[in-house]
């Protein structure tokens, strides 16, 4: 009987692990996490184009090319990948949304898109801030 319990008691460890674990990754993604790791000094930077329209058109140019797998044609997000059109892109500074273009996220699976010249990401920016 003594031993019956114990390895309840077990089990119930494993099984909360597991559950803990499974927690742990789904709030991974999509939470918002990475902005806390943004310096300030990048945080305040402006974007060159701002919402250029000339800038906006290229950047969804490029988010068809390099994030529309993930992300959707439309930006809603698509198999477990966040959504852009969302309270979070919208009050993000343009900044925080360009160092992550350049930092990735890349434990949660989005990627680093240091190889882009800059004002491509900058670019990218525009557009996302064009997403309602
Ligand atoms: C391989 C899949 C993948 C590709 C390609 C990808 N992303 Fe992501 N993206 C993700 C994942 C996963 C996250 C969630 C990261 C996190 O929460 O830490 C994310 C997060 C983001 C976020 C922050 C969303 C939020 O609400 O916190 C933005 C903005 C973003 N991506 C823009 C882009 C842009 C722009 C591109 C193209 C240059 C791109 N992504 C390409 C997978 C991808």
């Amino acid at each position: 009987m003594q031993s019956c319990k114990i390895s309840i008691r077990a089990l119930v460890l494993v099984v909360s692990g597991m559950l803990l674990l499974v927690a742990s990754l789904y709030a991974a993604v999509g939470d918002g996490l990475w902005m806390t790791h943004v310096p300030e000094k990048a945080r305040s930077k402006q974007n060159p184009f701002d919402s250029n329209p000339t800038a906006q058109a290229a950047g969804a140019k490029l988010f068809a090319q390099n994030c529309s797998s993930c992300h959707g044609d439309d930006g809603t997000g698509r198999n477990h990948h966040p959504s852009l059109r969302t309270e979070r892109i919208r009050t993000a500074t343009a900044g925080e949304l360009e160092w992550l273009l350049t930092n990735g996220s890349m434990k949660n699976g989005m990627p680093s898109w240091s190889r882009l010249p800059e004002q491509q990401r900058w670019q990218l920016v525009s557009f996302l801030k064009s997403l309602q």
